[in-house]
């Protein structure tokens, strides 16, 4: 068969991951066929003449099978998502920022024009919590989902924890290493992560929320003091989103620093490593860990999603439903 033409719209820490992982496994059938970057200026790791200046011309060419859209800028990211979806194409995109904002017009747009939009890469980098939460879990109601969702603040309080690194050398090496932000604030603020908790309520609960309406403490108050105090019994300081359904059955969703004991299944979540609870109403609480940034880790999350899409997999957003069937149920005094 034809390998699958890909258009790669983004070619910065997830872009050159992505592209690095197909390299390195020629037999997928995939085909990055043209790259779109922003800048001509930049240094590149391929030759000129891989790069266009201007996405839109990924736009028209209708010989791509699926847009790969990695860039940093949430507003030109959803002009360009927006845009292939109306053309009822298939797209992946890692742009949690975007998604926060305007995943209720991208489902729409997906809805009415045939296309398909995948993103496992916007929350916690390789591991696969959307997938979990909107396919497997939709047999059964969650009680809430707990996470760790940021790798660059969560790396910088296990340095910080370690041989007494400070906030400032911690978060150098965090950029360096590219797993921050380009403008850290986002990342240290929570920001970053209370894209993700929207994202994962979409899916956990079928309902979109507003970021706005989500608490976000990040960790710029955290000080040496307080990483100190926790250790000292015993405890570390997490940033910690958790989203659930309250009994009014509003759901709710904030992140903020906590201190978290050796009982919590994120205590052992360190470095840009992410972690996820999902408490399940029969399953109980199930973990999901793995690297939550990085080209490659979040390059493999974006190869999964065109792989996925190569098969056929939309998400089913369809949680909601399984509320009032438990409410149904326990009115009939069954045993749930
Ligand atoms: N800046 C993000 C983080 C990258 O540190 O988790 C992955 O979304």
């Amino acid at each position: 068969p034809q390998p699958l033409r890909l258009g790669l719209i983004g070619f910065g820490c997830v872009g050159q991951g992505f592209y690095d992982i197909l390299q390195q496994q020629p037999g997928l059938g995939l085909a990055v066929t043209r790259i779109a970057v922003k800048s001509p200026d930049k240094p590149r790791t391929l030759p000129a003449d891989h790069f266009t200046y201007h996405a839109d011309e990924l736009l028209n060419d209708p010989t791509l099978d699926v847009l790969v859209e990695v860039i940093d800028d949430a507003a030109e990211a959803f002009r360009l998502v927006s845009a292939a979806l109306r053309q009822g194409r298939r797209v992946v995109t890692a742009n949690k920022a975007m998604l926060a904002r305007h995943l209720p017009e991208l489902v729409q747009l997906e809805q009415n024009f045939g296309g398909a939009l995948l993103y496992e890469a916007a929350v916690c980098g390789s591991i696969p919590v959307i997938r979990t939460l909107d396919g497997y879990f939709s047999h059964e109601p969650l009680r809430a989902v707990q996470g760790i969702l940021n790798g660059s603040s969560n790396y910088v309080l296990t340095r910080m924890s370690e041989e007494g690194s400070d906030y400032a050398a911690a978060l150098a090496e965090a950029q360096a290493l590219g797993f921050a932000e380009t403008d850290p604030a986002l990342d240290m603020g929570a920001f970053d992560p209370r894209s993700k908790a929207v994202i994962l309520a979409a899916h956990a609960y079928g309902v979109f929320l507003e970021a706005d309406e989500v608490l976000n403490l990040g960790i710029e108050a955290v000080g040496a003091a307080d990483v100190a105090y926790a250790a000292a019994r015993g405890q570390k300081v997490k940033v910690v989103a958790s989203v659930q359904r309250l009994p009014n059955g509003r759901v709710a969703a904030l992140v903020t620093p906590q201190m978290l004991g050796p009982e919590s299944p994120l205590f052992i979540v360190e470095h840009e490593f992410n972690g996820v609870v999902v408490e399940g109403e029969y399953a109980g609480p199930q973990f999901l860990g793995g690297r939550g940034a990085g080209g490659h880790p979040t390059g493999s999350a974006v190869l999964a999603d065109v792989l996925a899409l190569r098969r056929g997999l939309r998400y089913g957003y369809a949680k909601q439903a399984t509320a009032p069937a438990l409410q149904a149920a326990e009115e009939l005094e069954l045993d749930v």
